[in-house]
């Protein structure tokens, strides 16, 4: 149990309402978030529907009772709640060490509000500097892909689990890129980066934050 990831997702929780569509993020925070809609589902008899930003987040949402849709069968999403790896100052953030970045980008980009979710180990004065920005590409092109993201300054490393190359959730690969001296221009690098064909989708999440909630041992406390 962490009590900081505890606190945002549960702070998050009490922002859902009844008769809202709301994007489910993945990782170890927003699972205290999705626990906490589903039972207030339960006590308070909410009518919520959820589109689930990963396969682990609908196993989660599933059990907690949430119904769930895919995002093209909802014409709308009111509300989304999602943790980052790292938030700064101006609430850009990185996403996707979970792997999930490319629906959780499309359902970010979807959503009306957005709320990011973390403990304080999570705020940054400088995107990238201590996590690796991940990046979703095609695996027909994965080692042309990453010359083209060398060109831009990084180092990308496949990423691996248990000595095998990790698929998402979509059969694609992560290339988590090393910026030594971090992101500067992270606008300019983002397009940069989608702009290499086999580049499907990159973990920086620009100007989507309306809200972030940091969890505290005792409390959180809230930046719009
Ligand atoms: C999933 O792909 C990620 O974007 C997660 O939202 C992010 O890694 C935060 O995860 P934790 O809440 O587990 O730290």
């Amino acid at each position: 149990m962490n009590p900081e990831k505890k606190n945002a997702g549960h702070r998050a929780a009490e922002y859902v309402e009844d008769g809202m569509v709301v994007g489910l993020g993945t990782g170890s925070t927003a699972k205290y978030a999705i626990e906490k809609i589903g039972d207030r589902i339960e006590e308070e008899e909410l009518d919520i529907v959820g589109i689930p930003t990963s396969i682990e987040t609908e196993r989660r949402a599933k059990k907690a009772g949430i119904e769930l849709v895919e995002l093209d069968q909802a014409d709308k999403i009111d509300l989304t709640i999602d943790g980052a790896d790292e938030v700064d100052l101006q609430k850009n953030l990185i996403k996707g060490g979970g792997g999930a970045l490319l629906r959780e980008k499309m359902i970010a980009f979807n959503s009306k509000k957005y709320i990011v979710i973390v403990d304080p180990s999570k705020m940054v004065d400088k995107l990238g500097l201590d996590f690796d920005l991940p990046i979703e590409v095609l695996s027909h092109w994965y080692k042309g892909t990453a010359d083209c993201l060398r060109r831009l300054d990084c180092e990308p490393k496949l990423r691996k689990i248990n000595g095998e190359t990790y698929q998402t959730d979509n059969g694609n690969y992560i290339f988590d890129c090393d910026f030594s001296e971090g992101i500067k221009g992270p606008d300019v690098l983002s397009k940069k980066l989608n702009s290499i064909p086999g580049v499907l989708e990159n973990g920086l999440f620009l100007d989507f934050a309306d809200l972030v909630i940091m969890g505290k041992k005792k409390g959180f406390e809230e930046k719009s």
